[in-house]
């Protein structure tokens, strides 16, 4: 399908709306994400708020007993604070979970949130947003993500009811994302991305989708899925006094290597002559592997039979 990576494409971004959801296409009618509005559950409205509260109150109570360690400041989207939780890759070496260090108040803190059911219901439903943007990627997903829990029982998934294995939570108080990649996410993958809080979205947080050339609104508690490693992403600010904050879930590209090379980094499949063979292989295929993941993109008119192989 692309020879070429995403972000080596000419692309205009088509937008298709039904309603206030939203199909992001490609020039070749490739779905390579979208705007998912909230569903209409009568309490969602008390869902998003809840997770408001709790995404502020660990802000507010993690600062006063000062439990987060300044890399949750520091990071490539912004400066706010930013919780990572989950199964993720360090630094492209071994599988890992965040937060390296383990700190007990913290620990204490990230079960908090991760016990919240509004929180879990809103980590759900991104899960649930992505199945219907992509649901061959999901299912690609749910092969290689369940062997690698499968095969290391000791990682535990935070949200039983989410395909994604890490999430940051974006605690604010204004959590706008400078313009930047998410390199740790899978390269052909996705990610979701939901803002909650307390902004006049017509005039602020804007969604800007750079390599897109697409500045969409992102109204708080709806969920966009974007491929945030192959498109330039930032919002636009908000205006003073307004509150945003936001969850995200995605998978780190390295993971899906680790599984591909049999549960290995690639350095440790060096160490063998045959090991070393199997990586030129498995990395020479790179292009067709490339292929591969874009592959598991539906394209706007496949979309519908591509669920009905479930
Ligand atoms: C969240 O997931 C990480 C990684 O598997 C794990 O270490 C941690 O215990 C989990 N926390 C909770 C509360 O489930």
């Amino acid at each position: 399908m692309w020879n070429l990576p995403l972000w080596a494409l000419k692309l205009t971004g088509r937008l298709f709306f039904s309603r206030s959801n939203l199909l992001l296409c490609d020039d070749n009618d490739i779905v390579i994400g979208g705007l998912v509005d909230r569903p209409p559950a009568e309490d969602w409205s008390d869902v998003l708020e809840e997770v408001a509260r709790c995404l502020r109150t660990a802000r507010m109570l993690g600062e006063a007993h000062d439990v987060f360690p300044s890399s949750f400041y520091r990071h490539r989207r912004g400066s706010f604070l930013a919780i990572p939780v989950g199964v993720s890759m360090g630094g492209g070496q071994t599988v890992c979970t965040h937060p390296a260090p383990p700190s007990n108040c913290l620990t204490d803190f990230l079960s908090a949130i991760l016990r919240n059911n509004a929180m879990r219901r809103l980590a759900g439903f991104q899960s649930s947003a992505f199945a219907f943007l992509a649901p061959k990627m999901y299912r690609r997903y749910l092969a290689d993500l369940g062997a690698l829990f499968m095969h290391h029982n000791n990682l535990v998934w935070n949200f039983s009811n989410s395909i994604f294995p890490a999430s940051s939570f974006n605690c604010g108080p204004e959590s706008i994302l400078l313009p930047h990649f998410d390199f740790n996410n899978w390269a052909c993958g996705l990610c979701a991305l939901t803002p909650v809080g307390n902004f006049d979205w017509r005039r602020g947080g804007h969604l800007v989708l750079h390599t897109l050339k697409i500045v969409m609104e992102f109204p708080p508690g709806t969920t966009a899925v974007i491929p945030s490693t192959a498109v330039k992403h930032s919002n636009v600010c908000i205006r003073p006094g307004e509150e945003r904050m936001s969850v995200a879930q995605y998978a780190a590209g390295g993971l899906f290597r680790w599984v591909a090379y049999g549960f290995r980094t690639g350095k440790s499949l060096d160490s063998t002559r045959s090991g070393r063979a199997q990586h030129v292989r498995l990395d020479k295929a790179e292009g067709v592997r490339w292929n591969d993941g874009c592959s598991l993109f539906s394209t706007s008119a496949s979309l519908a039979s591509d669920y009905s192989t479930w």
